[in-house]
């Protein structure tokens, strides 16, 4: 076999990609992001990577969540601070239920390419080329902005720079401190939530002044006052990618610096590609965007390209059916998996499948679709034996209307009041938080049906 270049991907078809017109602005950007420092560091994405393995296993549980795309206007720490907050809050929420440790992974510092369902788009009768990312070209609807520029490439970078700093600032900087949960629930107006909340917070708190009692505490332990979290986005624009890629001189492989976690679309996956080509190099943990029209036959290829070592941690299927469809398709999936013995980490995304137009025009998806379909992905791992290690949710920490439904009912009328996404219909903070409880409730029935198994 010949040695992998992060170059082969340019031999194979390309889908989703924009054809940049101006060749020399195009290789000016590439030159200079290839002089870049890489945003991560290869031990980093290892250990990411044992994580990952550890929640395939059952031993903890990923949340991965944020923007559908990030966005160059909407740029703001207090935006980067609300997602974050709400995450831990999750994440406090999701370890309770689940008695595992939660490995936190944002949509963010790089998430900004998008596939798109159509080439272009038609408004009143005027067809442009659609809007595929703030890193490719502009939402407005003009000609001009709809041309793709490789120079805002050059700001996506020092956008995912600084929401990576921001990011690295509160993980280890105290807002992350565990004796904060109390003061984590600020900004949730729901009140059942901030109950609920507020009860799991108690008994944390509790455990805390014990141990704080016993000596434990945040000066003397680590653990308590730094969170780990870890960034991730769909690896689509792949002149970025490459650009980015840096030789690990410890281990003689190559890293995506872009980000930990880089995954490849429902739109992308095709086994002969030039996204799988740039993936199977790349030593990060690639995840794989699985749909209703993946076939088991597929997923027995890409496995073995993505991950011919059969290594834990390495490649984490994120199933995307729509609701009511998981016990349809993730059986097939599910069992090709097993006859071929390979290691993977099973993950829900409850969003995509479940894009539905409002009667008001707005594309949103429906709470109750979303719960829906988190509950058909623990119910079919329940039924074959595997393991559902954990969720991937578009999601915001501000209080945007963009999903319908919730305790604290969006409804299609409510909808333009605050709907702000770029490209997909987001949870907000409450509507993100509601569903880490009712994930936690799966966990802890499954926690519970596995110990009356163990003992039966
Ligand atoms: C996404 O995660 O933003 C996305 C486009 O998902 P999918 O490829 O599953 O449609
Ligand atoms: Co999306």
């Amino acid at each position: 076999m010949t040695e992998w270049q992060k170059t082969n991907w340019r031999n194979k078809p390309r889908v989703q990609m924009p054809d940049y017109t101006d060749a020399a602005a195009l290789a000016k950007v590439e030159g200079q992001l290839s002089q870049y420092p890489p945003l991560v560091f290869a031990g980093e994405a290892r250990r990411l990577k044992q994580h990952l393995g550890a929640a395939g296993r059952g031993e903890a549980f990923l949340l991965q969540g944020g923007d559908c795309a990030e966005s160059f206007e909407q740029f703001s720490a207090d935006a980067i601070r609300d997602t974050f907050k709400v995450m831990l809050q999750m994440a406090m929420v999701l370890t309770y239920g689940a008695k595992v440790p939660v490995v936190k992974v944002g949509r963010m510092a790089g998430q900004f390419a998008k596939p798109r369902s159509a080439p272009t788009e038609v408004i009143d009768g005027v067809e442009l080329p659609s809007y595929r990312g703030d890193i490719i070209n502009e939402l407005a609807f003009t000609p001009e902005s709809r041309i793709p520029n490789p120079g805002k490439m050059l700001q996506a970078y020092t956008q995912a720079a600084a929401t990576l700093n921001l990011l690295r600032a509160f993980s280890t900087g105290g807002f992350a401190d565990m004796s904060m949960v109390h003061s984590w629930t600020l900004g949730f107006t729901d009140e059942q939530d901030v109950q609920k909340y507020s009860e799991i917070a108690d008994r944390i708190q509790d455990t805390i002044d014990f141990m704080g009692a016993a000596g434990i505490t945040a000066d003397t332990t680590h653990e308590f006052s730094t969170v780990e979290f870890y960034t991730s986005h769909e690896g689509l624009l792949l002149e970025y990618e490459e650009a980015l890629t840096r030789l690990d001189s410890t281990s003689g492989n190559w890293l995506a610096g872009s980000g930990h976690m880089i995954w490849i679309g429902d739109r992308t996956r095709q086994p002969d590609g030039a996204h799988v080509e740039f993936c199977s190099g790349v030593l990060n943990p690639i995840g794989l965007k699985c749909g209703p029209t993946t076939t088991a036959e597929d997923l027995k290829v890409l496995m073995s390209k993505l991950n011919p070592e059969n290594e834990e941690g390495r490649l984490t299927l994120i199933a995307r059916f729509g609701a009511g469809k998981a016990g349809e398709h993730l059986p097939r999936l599910v069992k090709a998996v097993k006859e071929e013995g390979a290691k993977v980490t099973w993950v829900c995304d409850p969003m995509h499948g479940n894009t539905i137009k409002s009667a008001t025009g707005y594309k949103t998806r429906p709470f109750d679709s979303v719960l829906r379909e988190v509950r058909d992905f623990f119910g079919v791992h329940q039924a074959e034996g595997t393991i559902p290690g954990g969720v991937h949710f578009e999601m915001t920490g501000l209080d945007v209307t963009e999903c319908t439904g919730g305790v604290r009912a969006v409804t299609e009328e409510d909808l333009s009041d605050r709907y702000h996404t770029a490209c997909d219909p987001r949870l907000n903070a409450t509507q993100s938080l509601e569903l880490a409880f009712l994930v936690a409730e799966e966990l802890t029935n499954l926690r519970r049906n596995g110990k009356k198994r163990a003992v039966s």
